[in-house]
């Protein structure tokens, strides 16, 4: 029996399909490479064996995914396939709640189809918007702020309704902000072009492909006026993962929300002062304008997740940033 890994050649995904085949699962790897590419599927048979089972398909299609089950012997599915760009998706809201909301409901009804049950949802902290209270639960009021955080509600509340109807028991992994690599460097984030997010921005400044990185606002409410988030280690969220599955294999029943973040805020600055250690060089920043949409903090509480998974991070912000600059320093040669 096989866990379905559903963008898995991804950034998450593909961390996630190492840390299931090292816990000795039997993978199927789906993703049509739209933000991805054949490179990472090979690095992952590296990784983990060449015989690794990649299908390249669109999970918008109906029967390519009923096809899918029925060639396979999957009883389970952890569902990383999605657009995730947040301004992206201020542009393109009808791509992203087609494509997020689509291929998730074209897997469940596979799943009906074909009687498996148990579930692993990639969701979002994005789904708090901007939290009265810090660290959040997952008990906080929901308030998502663009297209691609109201994909990520939307789908949750399709999945609580397919539990409900359908017995799919489920538990969506509300991600904070995931950074680094795999230790080995052959896999990592690679994003196209001028990266929106902190830390693979920060890196192309370290090693001087862009001249300096901006930090979106510094008249925060905050200890020294820049954001706060929780950067979590990618190795360990992937964990998570494998956890859940075993959560679910154990009998979890129903659909469950859990924090996946280390329950530790660091701000940008704090941020940069770490990478400059790693990096053992200057990055050069200059403080701008507030990003429209950025809320000024948040962190989690990752109590849920240690009490149903059994899960807690152990990875340091300097062992994210070590295996993220790595990483990019293997891309680059
Ligand atoms: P990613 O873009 O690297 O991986 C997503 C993969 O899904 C890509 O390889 C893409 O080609 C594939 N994909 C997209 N639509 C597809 C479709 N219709 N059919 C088949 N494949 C498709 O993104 P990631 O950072 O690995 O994120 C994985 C998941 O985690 C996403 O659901 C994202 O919303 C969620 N998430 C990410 C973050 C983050 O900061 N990276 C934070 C919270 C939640
Ligand atoms: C972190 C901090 C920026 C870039 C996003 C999504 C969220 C989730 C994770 C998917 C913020 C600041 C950034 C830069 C900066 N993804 N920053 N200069 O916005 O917390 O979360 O990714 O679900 O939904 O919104 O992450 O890495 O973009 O920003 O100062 O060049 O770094 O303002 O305070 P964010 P991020």
């Amino acid at each position: 029996m096989a866990v379905l890994v559903t963008g898995g050649a991804g950034y998450i995904g593909s961390h996630t399909v190492v840390a299931l085949h090292d816990s000795g699962r039997e993978v199927v790897v789906v993703d049509n490479l739209s933000n991805s590419t054949q490179r990472a599927v090979d690095a992952l048979r590296e990784l983990t064996t060449p015989d690794l089972v990649f299908v390249e398909l669109d999970l918008c299609d109906r029967r390519a995914v009923s096809a899918l089950f029925s060639h396979h012997d999957i009883d389970s599915v952890v569902h990383f396939a999605a657009l995730k760009a947040v301004s992206e998706s201020v542009k393109l809201p009808l791509e992203y709640y087609f494509n997020n909301l689509m291929s998730t409901i074209v897997v469940l009804q596979a799943m009906v189809d074909y009687g498996v049950n148990r579930f692993v949802f990639s969701s979002s902290c994005t789904v708090y918007g901007q939290p009265d209270e810090i660290p959040v639960t997952e008990k906080a009021p929901t308030g998502a702020q663009s297209p691609y955080g109201h994909s990520k509600h939307m789908c949750e509340q399709i999945l609580a309704d397919a539990a409900d109807a359908a017995d799919i028991n489920v538990v969506s992994l509300r991600y904070f902000n995931p950074v680094g690599a795999h230790h080995s460097s052959m896999i990592g984030e690679d994003p196209l072009g001028i990266p929106n997010n902190l830390v693979p921005r920060l890196m192309q400044v370290a090693d001087r492909r862009i001249d300096c990185l901006p930090v979106y606002g510094g008249d925060y409410d905050t200890p020294d006026g820049t954001a706060i988030r929780d950067y979590l280690h990618v190795v360990d969220l992937a964990e998570a993962h494998v956890l859940a599955l075993g959560a679910l294999s154990g009998g979890l029943q129903g659909w469950t929300a859990v924090n996946v973040g280390t329950g530790v805020g660091s701000s940008v600055l704090e941020v940069i002062d770490a990478a400059e250690l790693v990096i053992g060089s200057p990055v050069p920043y200059e403080i701008v304008d507030r990003r429209e949409g950025d809320i000024a903090m948040i962190w989690a509480d990752p109590g849920l997740a240690e009490q149903v998974l059994g899960w807690r991070s152990t990875r340091t912000l300097n062992d994210m940033l070590r295996d993220h600059w790595n990483w990019q320093c293997r891309c680059e040669s």
